[in-house]
């Protein structure tokens, strides 16, 4: 009878701690993958990773550009107007590049680019894009993975270094973004 006591004890311990490391197991398991987690990981590497530098329109602040917090990662504003590009200003030995006032728009040996919209709207931003085609584009430095060469100064070797884990959790974050309508032009391919 003692004995049937113990072993019934032993057995009750036993599942408990069964019980309990499958439980711990599970919240460790979940806690680094949940929406919010991977959402904040993107946010860090987006403002780790000079994303706002470009595709940010700025604020001055004592003369100098700061990034618009209303307008995050909206991309070159479809009003802005760039100024004349003064002739023969590029060149190998010459400047490599100009840049608008709030680095959004760029002139260099491949024409004009501008700084794309981030910001999950369908029709100008990435709302209508895949998880599968940002990564394919970042990682192949053509639209999507199937359009056109990705221009510079996208510095898209960057992103094609992350993993695959850091790639989708920048576009979770860009996702989890305010929509904001914003047209980018296309880009004016160089002058002869
Ligand atoms: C030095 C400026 C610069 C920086 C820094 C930069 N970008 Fe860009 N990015 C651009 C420009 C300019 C374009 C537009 C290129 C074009 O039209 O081909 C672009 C385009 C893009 C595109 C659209 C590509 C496509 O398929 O059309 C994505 C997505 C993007 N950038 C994400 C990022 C992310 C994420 C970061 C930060 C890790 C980042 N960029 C940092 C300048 C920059």
């Amino acid at each position: 009878m003692r004995a049937r006591a113990w072993s019934v004890i032993i057995l009750v311990t036993a599942v408990t701690v069964v019980a309990f490391l499958a439980v711990s197991g599970a919240l460790s398991q979940q806690a680094p993958g949940t929406k919010t987690d991977i959402t904040e990981r993107g946010k860090y590497i987006v403002s780790t990773s000079g994303c706002h530098d470009c595709h940010s329109p700025k604020v001055f602040v004592a003369g100098l550009p700061m990034p618009d917090t209303t307008v995050l990662l909206s991309g070159y504003p479809a009003a802005m107007k760039l100024p004349q590009i003064p002739k023969g200003i590029v060149s190998p030995d010459k400047w490599g590049a100009l840049a608008s006032n709030d680095f959004t728009g760029w002139y260099g040996a491949w024409g004009v680019s501008y700084a794309a919209n981030l910001t999950p709207d369908s029709a100008t931003g990435i709302g209508s894009w895949t998880e599968d085609g940002f990564m394919w584009g970042m990682r192949s430095g053509k639209h999507l993975g199937v359009g056109r060469d990705i221009l510079p100064p996208m510095p898209w070797p960057n992103l094609a270094a992350m993993t695959d884990d850091d790639l989708k959790a920048v576009f979770a974050y860009l996702n989890s973004l305010q929509p904001i309508v914003n047209k980018v032009p296309a880009p004016i391919p160089p002058q002869k």
